[in-house]
């Protein structure tokens, strides 16, 4: 049975924790949020998965907060199985993929459930899908927690969506920023001085002539 519509999270809220604020534009999606729409989201999940030999398998390392939450809703036996793939580095562009972890159990036969924090090109869940349809799994579907639609390229849907997002730098709740801010049990909104730092300028006319002095 289909998940209900993914909500729409566009609205910045102005919760922003003080050790925070220096570096987050807001909130977009609140911690209580989250944990509503996974209840969700589990209960649609075990709902189609009852009684198969499931396989959860979670693509590092942007799942880890999504992933723990979403198990404790999943009440029926599973296996879970990672898979290291990055796209971003250390920029805020898509990427070369790199699979830096494969996976260690038997994909052969199972209902394979890929599960990623933000679906945004779709380069990494086409690239995944089509590396585990090759091991032969009886079905394989995706879920993800947040869908950036306005990014794709090519067509890609996942079959479970927690929030549909507008095109903004999200961090937070698995999701970083050159490996920071996966802590934040919220989904917030990078200031863009901190991704993309005015280039300081060059020395005009003015400080020549005071270095001069
Ligand atoms: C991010 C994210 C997704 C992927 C989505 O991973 O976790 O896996 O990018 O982008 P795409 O749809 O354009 O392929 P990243 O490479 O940043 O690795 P991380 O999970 O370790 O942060």
């Amino acid at each position: 049975m289909p998940l209900s519509k993914p909500p729409l999270a566009e609205k910045l809220t102005r919760r922003i924790p003080a050790s925070q604020r220096p570096d987050l534009a807001g909130v977009l999606i609140p911690e209580a949020d989250l944990q509503r729409r996974i209840a969700l989201m589990g209960r649609a999940i075990a709902r189609d998965y009852a009684g198969k030999d499931v396989l959860v398998v979670s693509l590092l390392s942007g799942t880890v907060l999504f992933l723990a939450d979403l198990l404790r809703r999943l009440p029926f036996p599973l296996r879970v199985d990672f898979l290291g793939v990055s796209s971003y580095g250390l920029g805020t562009e898509s990427g070369n993929l790199v699979f830096n972890k494969e996976l260690k159990l038997d994909v052969c036969g199972a209902h394979v459930l890929v599960v990623d924090d933000i679906l945004d090109t779709g380069k990494t869940l086409r690239a995944v899908t089509e590396k585990i349809t090759a091991l032969k799994p009886a079905s394989i579907r995706t879920c993800v927690l947040l869908d950036k639609k306005d990014r794709r390229v090519g067509s890609f849907e996942a079959d479970y969506v927690g929030f549909r997002i507008p095109n903004l730098f999200v961090v937070g709740y698995g999701l970083d920023f050159a490996e920071r801010y996966r802590n934040l049990p919220f989904v917030g909104v990078l200031k863009p001085e901190v991704y993309a730092p005015k280039p300081a300028p060059k020395p005009g006319p003015a400080s020549a002539r005071k270095s001069a002095a």
